[in-house]
């Protein structure tokens, strides 16, 4: 069983839109509604692949939404004074362009932290490992992160943060064992542009294995000890990538789940087979079944 933790999950809402009238009033078929929020789409994904998942969200989550669930995943609500934030997606078909407006999200209470850093803690005490993804309420103290991260270490859970800035600094540094930046971030993270050199500065201050993910040129496995890989496909896909980072933060999960070693070679080829099904599949959160076909097509170097 893996156990992923939301710090800031979201209402995710699509509109489909017809001839976008800007500043006007229009009529639009509902919206599309779901659970959403990084760690959220990981544990969508592990479980849509027949992992056993218990999802830790921060917030509260509008009744029906709780009560839908997820396919395949125990969620463990950690009710707040205020609900969880919402995102927007306005998808135009004519052009295909997709407008994306992303809430901050409320602060949390201190007493609120605790009791989800607690949720974590009792759900992972069974768990092979811990997933941190996502961004943050506004104003967390880097405390609750290093709690998170560090008590998971301490219990002898392996870790994996898909966390970006200071908050990816503080995981690093109480040891998480696999991080996941995209190159934007991990830029954004260490201030400047090499991924192999900003990897190995999150290995410096204490993170094991670093995964630099670059759309679609694939991405870069830098190993704590030993040389970086890079693995890409064969060649690019179109497709929807929102997600594709989540996928490949779940293809870890999974391999850890199932007691396999995290050979560089090995979690990168997975990690962009994982990602590339992820892109081909139109829903966000679920892999295509052509899977098998994109393990063969990833190149290793
Ligand atoms: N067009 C594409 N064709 C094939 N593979 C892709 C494509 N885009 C992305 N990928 C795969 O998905 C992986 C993750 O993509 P990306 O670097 O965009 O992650 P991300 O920005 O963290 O995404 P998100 O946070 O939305 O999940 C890449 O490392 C690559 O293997
Ligand atoms: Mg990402």
């Amino acid at each position: 069983m893996i156990v992923t933790a939301t710090p800031n999950p979201a209402v995710d809402l699509t509109l489909s839109v017809r001839d976008l009238d800007r500043g006007g009033s229009q009529s639009v078929p509902p919206a599309q509604r779901r659970l959403g929020g990084k760690a959220v789409n990981v544990a969508r994904v592990a479980a849509q692949q027949g992992i056993d998942v218990t999802a830790v969200l921060l917030g509260s989550v509008p009744d029906d939404l709780r009560a839908a669930g997820i396919p395949g995943v125990e969620l463990v609500v950690v009710r707040t004074r205020t609900g969880i934030r919402s995102t927007y997606a306005i998808a135009e078909p004519e052009t295909g362009a997709v407008t994306m407006l992303n809430e901050t999200g409320a602060p949390r209470l201190p007493r609120e932290w605790e009791s989800f850093v607690d949720a974590v803690a009792r759900a992972r005490d069974t768990a092979s490992c811990l997933v941190v993804s996502g961004s943050l309420p506004p104003d967390a103290d880097l405390a609750h992160v290093r709690a998170l991260v560090g008590g998971a270490r301490a219990a002898g859970v392996p870790v994996i943060a898909d966390l970006v800035g200071d908050a990816l600094w503080a995981a690093a540094a109480a040891g998480a064992d696999v991080v996941k930046p995209n190159r934007a971030e991990l830029q954004r993270t260490v201030g400047y542009d090499d991924p192999e050199a900003g990897a190995r500065a999150l290995q410096h201050s204490g993170a094991g294995m670093v995964i630099v993910s670059l759309g679609e040129e694939g991405l870069i496995v830098v190993p704590p000890a030993g040389a970086p890989v890079h693995a890409a496909l064969d060649r690019a896909l179109r497709g929807n990538p929102t997600g594709a980072g989540d996928a490949a933060v779940a293809s870890v999960a999974a391999r850890i789940d199932r007691g396999e070693p995290l050979d560089a070679t090995a979690v990168a080829t997975a990690a962009v087979a994982w990602s590339a099904a992820a892109v081909l599949s139109p829903v966000a959160g679920t892999l295509d079944d052509r899977l098998p076909d994109l393990v063969a097509r990833v190149r290793v170097r």
